[in-house]
């Protein structure tokens, strides 16, 4: 049986043709800030509505750039979702912040928003709500939350470009929104990520602490006769190799956005009615979200039946995956005062969710596999 990879990362159209025109002689441009740089942000931010898009290595720099711009420091708190991946978390503690550890909600699996009033001390710079499947958290209630205590917001979107909360798209209501290209993703460079900065107020300081705290930005614009060191700040600027290869994603967009629509939507209609009689359930997308089409998961009964079901599947050559153990739980979680029951919903989650493959390469009837192996699959 042929196997069918939880991921195959797809070349959709000029990414070999902008790859070799960033080498060629005729741009000669590969480091950062060239061309293709300028023209994958002006894009976001034209097809987003931010105030600026910074492209970056990986959306683990752009939550990087996010600590050092909202000036952390030792004894400062960040709420994140305990249900993310380590870099929501890390990025901060990096900083010397601590990071405090919020439940989700059971049905879209985001950070409950009603939770995070009770965590904000006097210590709370930040809240890091975190799309998850590219589904928009209560953007309304966290925004209200944190403009009362006067704390930054900053939505990490790794998984949902392009979608909508309340018509608004997901990384531009926070102050900052960040993104991942990391090939897992649905738009793809390898390695690669942005920081969307929305409040104005961070924009200068932006440019400086994504080139080495330099002002080099303001050298090159011709504004400062040379460049040197004005702040904290580190190397976060991609090559323009990569943003060539990005470039050629971002213009398939309609595509791309296209076709994962139809695949999540051939999963749901080939597994509701199987999940309701096997008492599993599937995604949730609240009628005033729009979503990315970013992953396809369900939540098992147990933790025997999601391992039973892993393991079925793999004996057939599909690869279906867990996420997340949710970071309360995890060794570092602990280090920073995280505790195990703290997180209930996550917890729950963690142990009975399985992501289905889900590439845009994914046939019809590779679809189908998946879909009648776990028809056949008994609990
Ligand atoms: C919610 C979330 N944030 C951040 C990241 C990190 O993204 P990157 O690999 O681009 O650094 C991931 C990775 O998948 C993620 O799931």
């Amino acid at each position: 049986m042929k196997k069918i990879p939880f991921n195959r990362p797809a070349i959709v159209g000029n990414e070999m043709k902008y790859i070799s025109r960033a080498l060629s002689t005729a741009v000669a441009h590969v480091s950062g800030d060239g061309v293709y740089t300028r023209r994958c942000e002006k894009k976001l931010k034209s097809e987003l509505g931010c105030r600026r898009a910074f492209l970056t290595t990986s959306c683990t720099d752009a939550l990087e750039m996010a600590a050092l711009l909202l000036n952390l420091k030792p004894g400062d708190e960040v709420i994140v979702p305990s249900f993310t991946f380590v870099s929501t978390a890390n990025a901060f503690a990096l900083r010397g912040a601590r990071p405090v550890f919020a439940d989700i909600r059971p049905d879209t699996l985001n950070i409950d928003e009603e939770g995070i009033e009770r965590l904000i001390t006097k210590r709370t710079k930040a809240v890091v709500p975190v799309h998850y499947a590219g589904v928009g958290c209560e953007m309304d209630r966290i925004c209200q939350i944190a403009r009362k205590t006067g704390i930054a917001v900053v939505e990490d979107n790794a998984h949902g470009l392009f979608a909508e909360y309340r018509g608004r798209k997901l990384g531009t209501i926070g102050d900052f929104g960040t993104l991942s290209f990391h090939e897992t993703k649905n738009f793809i460079c390898g390695e690669g990520g942005a920081l969307l900065v929305n409040n104005p107020s961070f924009l200068k300081r932006a440019e400086i602490v994504r080139d080495k705290g330099t002002d080099r930005a303001r050298f090159l614009r011709g504004e400062v006769d040379k460049y040197t060191w004005v702040d904290f700040g580190s190397s976060f600027l991609p090559s323009d190799i990569l943003a060539a290869f990005l470039c050629a994603q971002l213009e398939k967009k309609r595509m791309i956005q296209g076709r994962r629509k139809a695949i999540w939507e051939r999963y749901m209609a080939g597994l509701e009615g199987w999940a309701s009689s096997a008492g599993a359930r599937l995604p949730a997308v609240p009628p005033h979200c729009s979503q990315s089409w970013h992953m396809f998961y369900m939540l098992m009964r147990t933790p025997g039946e999601r391992r039973d079901l892993i393991a079925h599947l793999r004996k057939r050559n599909i690869h279906a995956i867990f996420h997340y153990v949710p970071l309360h739980s995890s060794k570092m979680g602990k280090a920073f005062g995280g505790r195990k029951g703290s997180c209930p919903v996550a917890e729950h989650a963690s142990v009975r969710l399985l992501r289905l493959p889900f590439y845009l390469g994914i046939s019809e009837h590779e679809q189908d596999r998946v879909v009648a192996e776990i028809r056949k699959f008994r609990m």
